[in-house]
């Protein structure tokens, strides 16, 4: 290779003084492309001077002949596997790194909230940015959707806004993939997004199929379709599904169904789309009111019905394999959902729910349903 001198005005010197140790204890650093040349000779001499080094190799056999050989001069380092030019190396090994170091900062975790743009979702978005999360606020409508981006900006907080009609699978489908291009990973999603069409003391299903295509299909349409890009470093990935009281197994009547949302061993997908289309066949031929589904609101406490038992079924799904699945209900809280009615406000439950999902991960459950309460948050078996 010819080697040609910067000119001399394009020079500066780098200090080059003789090391003395500044650096704490604990020190990681990365050295890629290590198993032979100068980042062998590197990691060498980073593991001489005491630093815990990571020698990545994109062949695994020659990255463990340069560790062995390292082990014959009396120097341990660690080993991973990484080809700098394979996005999913990439994140394979950033994710097997985060697990085997724990270094996740929190300002890297990136948390996606559906429905933002007002209400609970809009709150909860400026509990977390006010954090220091990465905050991902999604809504239906662009123009809403930037005006809350808008209204963050001014008090200083910084997120970052993607459309998303969780109704809509092509939407979902845009979403993510724009998502990914963007983050690559997700840590937190908090499916918040959710209709009601029905005054509080109304009982309308002229709208359940939207409500059901909203509530429950949206959710977990999107949740499927982020499953990949979910981290699960050591600290956990988490799901929450604001969900609702009202949705409760003790507001359903119907013996039969009943029967199978509490057989958790059996319970699957294809059982909750089923009980989810009877009812909306109940409804197209109006004997809805005589089959035992919940009274109150009650195509909404169907779509919540189907979320909790949706949520039973993923947490059981991932559980020991970094990923918690919980569900939260707010209580009557004062949002555009209940007309401005309720015992607290959207930035009362956005400060329990950042509470929840940011929980260590020794104390964090997974297929619970939490409860807002007056002072504090109970939680049980969803
Ligand atoms: N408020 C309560 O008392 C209460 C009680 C129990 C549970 N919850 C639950 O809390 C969550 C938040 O509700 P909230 O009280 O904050 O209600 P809200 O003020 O009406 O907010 C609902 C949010 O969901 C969005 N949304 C509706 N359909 C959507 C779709 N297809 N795609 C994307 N976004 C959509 C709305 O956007 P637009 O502005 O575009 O409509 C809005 O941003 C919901 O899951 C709700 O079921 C609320």
């Amino acid at each position: 290779m010819s080697h040609k001198e910067p000119a001399a005005e394009n020079i500066v010197v780098a200090p080059c003084h003789p090391i003395s140790r500044w650096w704490p204890k604990e020190t990681v650093v990365i050295v890629t492309g290590a198993n032979k040349g100068i980042g062998f000779a590197l990691v060498k001499q980073l593991a001489k001077l005491g630093l815990t080094v990571v020698l990545t190799a994109r062949s695994t056999i020659r990255g463990v002949e340069a560790l062995e050989s390292l082990k014959t001069e009396g120097l341990h380092v660690h080993f991973f596997g990484l080809d700098v030019s394979d996005p999913n190396s990439i994140q394979a090994f950033v994710s097997r790194f985060q697990e085997a170091f724990g270094v996740v900062d929190i300002l890297e975790t990136v948390v996606i909230v559906t429905g933002a743009n007002k209400g609970i979702g809009f709150a909860l978005v400026k509990q977390l940015a006010k954090l220091g999360l990465t905050v991902v606020l999604t809504a239906r409508s662009t123009i809403r959707g930037v005006e809350a981006l808008e209204s963050l900006k001014t008090e200083g907080l910084h997120v970052h806004f993607f459309s998303l009609d969780v109704s809509d699978p092509n939407s979902i489908q845009a979403f993510v993939s724009r998502f990914q291009e963007a983050f690559g990973v997700v840590d937190i999603l908090i499916n918040n997004a959710a209709v009601s069409f029905n005054d509080i003391n109304e009982n309308s299903v002229k709208e359940a199929e939207t409500v059901i295509r909203t509530n429950f299909y949206g959710p977990k349409m999107l949740t499927e379709a982020l499953l990949p890009l979910f981290r699960r470093s050591s600290l956990a990935g988490r799901i929450l599904n604001v969900s609702s009281r009202l949705g409760l197994l003790d507001k359903l009547k119907n013996p039969k169904i009943k029967e199978m949302l509490l057989d958790e061993e059996n319970l699957c997908e294809e059982k909750i789309d089923w009980m989810v289309n009877l009812f909306l066949e109940n409804v197209k031929n109006g004997t809805w009111k005589s089959q035992g589904w919940p009274q109150i609101w009650t195509d909404y406490a169907v779509s919540k019905l189907a979320l909790n038992a949706y949520s039973k079924v993923l947490a059981k799904r991932y559980k020991g394999h970094g990923l918690s699945v919980n569900c939260f209900c707010p209580g009557f809280t004062q949002t555009s959902m209940t007309g401005g009615k309720g015992t607290h406000t959207a930035s009362d439950v956005a400060e329990v729910i950042a509470r929840l999902v940011l929980l260590p991960v020794e104390e964090l459950p997974t297929g619970k349903f939490y409860v807002f309460g007056s002072n504090h948050v109970i939680y049980s078996k969803l």
